[in-house]
């Protein structure tokens, strides 16, 4: 083997041993650096005679070709090896099993009310939201109760231990009744001066509260208020209204209704709503659905209108009941226990 040969072999097997670019680029600058062993060769060509000169210089060149070759070649194979070690780190193990997310739904209380708007919405009527705690004048005194109607008492009704800026005690409200007259007294206030005022057609759901635990009464159920008011609108609307709601809430049209007379002090006169469903295992039985009746004169008086002109009918619903019903759930508190087997029987 002459001198060059081993120079390759050395180079090659310096190249090899560079675990890294930078110990690569350190080996590069002993061979083919300004003082590496191939520049020394070539420095030292000077000293020969023109033809040796000649063929020495070649096989020099040649040389420093197949060390470039070689280092070049290091030089691939470390990249290569450097991406294949960070592939590996970033590896992801597509087989594993993903995180599932669970999948949430609509609590079937809430499912009811909103049915219970699609469908009075598509009668004209306006969806309002009022305060959950109630002025006693709001919950009972506007609502022509009397000052020692049993409603008030301390057993039916959470009374909060605070009064609001005019005095006036504030209790949990027991009923959204007083959502007629938030309601009416606003729109009466807008339409001041029309002639005649615009019906007031409104349903208001929401959150009511009562001292009474069992399984069909909660603390906290829902109710659904509704109230109709113009110049012409009778017991008959409110018969047709309602039994036409009560026929697409449950897809039903065999549905039937009667008005059982009842007493309220916001209505005269006063009715509960009872329906037999036309199908299915409760067919024809009679079950209590709602409270309604022809609104008060004092009541209306109480909306800052005037009774002799401006008549109507309102009810109060439970929309718990409802879903109850439409769910076949026999037990209200289950709709407020939370229990996830339970609930995700609705999504
Ligand atoms: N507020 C009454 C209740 O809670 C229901 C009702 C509403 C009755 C409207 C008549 C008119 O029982």
């Amino acid at each position: 083997m002459n001198d060059l040969d081993a120079l390759l072999t050395q180079a090659t097997a310096d190249f090899a041993a560079a675990p890294t670019a930078a110990e690569l680029e350190n080996a590069k600058a002993r061979f083919l650096g300004k003082a590496g062993r191939v520049t020394e060769l070539l420095k030292g060509l000077g000293k020969l005679g023109v033809d040796e000169k000649k063929t020495r210089g070649a096989e020099i060149n040649q040389l420093k070709a197949r060390i470039e070759s070689a280092l070049n070649a290091r030089r691939e194979a470390l990249a290569a090896a450097e991406l294949e070690a960070q592939l590996e780190a970033q590896a992801l193990d597509v087989t594993l099993p993903g995180r599932a997310r669970g999948m949430g739904g609509l609590h079937p209380v809430s499912r009811a009310i909103e049915r219970i708007e699609a469908i009075f919405g598509s009668m004209g009527f306006d969806v309002a939201e009022g305060p959950e705690i109630e002025t006693d004048w709001m919950s009972f005194t506007a609502l022509n109760n009397p000052e020692n109607h049993p409603a008030r008492s301390m057993q039916d009704t959470f009374y909060v231990d605070m009064k609001d800026a005019e005095g006036l005690w504030l209790n949990l409200r027991p009923h959204t009744s007083p959502m007629q007259v938030r309601y009416a007294k606003a729109h009466a206030a807008r339409h001041a001066g029309a002639d005649p005022m615009p019906e007031i057609r409104v349903i208001a759901p929401g959150r009511t509260y009562r001292v009474d635990s069992d399984a069909t009464h909660s603390p906290m159920f829902h109710q659904c208020e509704g109230l109709w008011i113009g110049e012409h609108i009778s017991f008959k609307d409110l018969k047709v209204v309602f039994t036409d709601f009560l026929r697409r809430f449950f897809e039903d049209d065999g549905i039937e209704t009667r008005f059982r007379p009842s007493y309220f002090p916001f209505t005269e006169p006063s009715a509960e709503i009872d329906m037999a469903f036309g199908s299915g295992p409760l067919k024809g039985k009679w079950l209590e659905l709602a409270g309604s009746g022809q609104v008060h004169p004092n009541v209306v008086r109480n909306y800052g209108l005037d009774p002799e002109r401006y008549i109507g009918f309102a009810f109060g619903m439970g929309p718990d009941r409802l879903a109850m019903l439409r769910y076949g759930v026999s037990d209200l508190r289950m709709f407020f226990e939370n229990d996830l087997r339970f609930l995700y029987q609705f999504r």
